[in-house]
């Protein structure tokens, strides 16, 4: 039975690397809606503290990165907006591992301006589907990001966000039991 199963190993992406960043703030609020969700066991993979070759030779970090993801059973992406697409650092990591994703669902929490990085979102899905991820239709958006956190971290107005964080995160779980189930009766994809 789906309810009964061992937690899903989920490697949780802060893809923002400035160091004035929100993307940290962002992110301690989506490690914590994982953890408040239940079934959920996070790696938090800070793409800051992560080296990785835009030469894609396999040096700096690269192996143990892809171990990271190896080991992961589900993906969150945090991700902000930059000139209408993602971070140029993300794409970077995304290219440094294949099979590592392979088979995997994957869910966004992003931000922005006006669009609440909704654009950076629907290029990343395009990005996934190569992949063979599985993005979860659900997500959550958090346009004017800078009005949307108080200075202790906290949402200022967290029911909607948290209801959309929900849902989003019961999807992610049913495909992720559902994916685990499926590679390990047949690891091919
Ligand atoms: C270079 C740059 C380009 C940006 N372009 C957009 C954009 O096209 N759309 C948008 O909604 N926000 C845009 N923003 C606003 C960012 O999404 C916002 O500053 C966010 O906090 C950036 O994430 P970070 O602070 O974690 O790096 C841009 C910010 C920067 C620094």
């Amino acid at each position: 039975m789906l309810s009964a199963a061992p937690p899903l190993r989920t490697a949780l992406l802060v893809a923002s690397v400035r160091p004035e960043r929100l993307g940290s703030t962002v992110a301690a609020w989506a490690h914590e809606r994982l953890d408040a969700h239940g079934g959920f066991e996070v790696d938090v993979v800070d793409l800051a503290d992560v080296t990785l070759p835009a030469a894609h030779d396999g040096s700096g970090d690269t192996d143990a990165f892809r171990a990271r993801l190896a080991a992961a059973d589900a993906f969150v992406v945090v991700t902000p907006e930059y000139n209408h697409g993602y971070p140029g650092y993300l794409k970077i990591a995304i290219d440094s591992a294949l099979a590592e994703w392979e088979g995997k669902p994957l869910a966004f929490v992003s931000y922005g301006g006006l669009a609440g990085g909704t654009r950076a979102v629907e290029q990343l899905r395009q990005v996934f589907a190569e992949l063979q991820v599985v993005t979860v239709r659900e997500a959550v958006a958090f346009p004017g990001v800078w009005d949307r956190f108080g200075p202790d971290g906290c949402l200022v107005d967290p029911a909607r966000h948290e209801a959309a964080a929900k849902s989003m995160l019961d999807q992610l779980q049913w495909w992720g039991r559902t994916l685990r189930t499926a590679r390990r009766a047949d690891p091919a994809a």
